[in-house]
């Protein structure tokens, strides 16, 4: 058997033509476009290539995108004035803290001072708290996409047992709150999990999120299951691997992401439809 490949380069290039035409209706209506601000402290060399695709994302839909690239050492109180200023500025829908922050910062303090209507990576508790409680607002990029992923190939998800690896705040938990939304029942396991075999290989849909390459195998999984793989890593000759090793999962999964051109494409073209939405909430009635 050989699994259905579910393509997120397409699925994220249909979501970005359907964002792109949404604002041009916009424009055309005489609503202001959209405005992101994508703020990067330092120069960490994997931050820089997702900002980069951020701001061109942008470009490409008709985002107005705003660069900030603050210096590494850059005091918290200074990254905190900016929120603020970018709070009020009415030209500035979304805006976004690329991660990790350097050490000296408190990433949960910078989250929390995001205005909860700007705050398109989801992460502020309020909007996380908002998905807890069945009731979305700004959703996560990643596990939003994925659910986007999901929906696109019309996969039932209703009644599955679901396995998510991986427990961060930017993927595991709030695609745990996703899974549960969507029907599924969901074990959100990590690396301290007993008896991690067993329950993988009793998923209907798992979600591998934990930044080891090629960490699940093939064999490891239920025949026909639904694999998303959120990981990218960079392995020593260059190439991108996810934490699926591929070419076994291939052989017994029903449904699977490949890496690179899955779940990553998904995750950049989700924030141009958040920031879009962003956009909605300043709109006039
Ligand atoms: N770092 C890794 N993933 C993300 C993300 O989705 N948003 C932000 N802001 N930083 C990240």
């Amino acid at each position: 058997m050989s699994a259905t490949l579910i393509d997120g380069k397409a699925a994220a290039a249909r979501l970005r033509l359907q964002v792109a035409e949404a604002i041009t209706a916009r424009c055309a209506s005489g609503k202001p476009a959209a405005g992101l601000a994508v703020i990067q402290v330092g120069h960490d060399p994997a931050s820089s290539v997702y900002v980069a695709s951020k701001r061109r994302a942008c470009e490409e839909v008709g985002i107005t995108s705003f660069a900030y690239d603050l210096d590494a050492n850059c005091p918290q109180d200074e990254l905190l004035a900016l929120i603020d200023k970018l709070n009020l500025d009415s030209r500035i829908h979304g805006i976004l803290v690329q991660l990790p922050l350097p050490a000296h910062i408190d990433g949960n303090a910078v989250i929390e001072r995001i205005a909860v209507t700007k705050d398109v990576d989801g992460f502020h508790p309020y909007n996380l708290g908002r998905l807890a409680q069945r009731r979305p607002l700004l959703r996560p990029c990643t596990p939003r996409g994925v659910m986007t992923l999901l929906e696109n190939y019309q996969i039932p998800l209703a009644g599955m047992d679901a396995v998510v690896i991986g427990q961060s705040n930017i993927v595991g938990r709030p695609m745990l709150l996703e899974l549960m939304q969507a029907g599924c029942t969901v074990t959100l396991c990590h690396s301290r999990s007993r008896d991690l075999t067993t329950k993988i290989a009793a998923a209907d849909l798992l979600v591998a999120a934990i930044g080891q390459p090629a960490f699940i195998r093939g064999e490891s999984l239920k025949a026909g299951a639904v694999v998303i793989d959120v990981g990218i890593n960079r392995l020593p000759d260059g190439k991108l691997c996810g934490d699926v090793d591929f070419a076994t999962a291939v052989q017994r999964a029903g449904w699977i992401t490949p890496v690179p051109g899955g779940v990553g494409p998904m995750t950049v073209a989700t924030l141009m439809q958040n920031t879009l939405q962003a956009a909605t909430f300043t709109d006039s009635k």
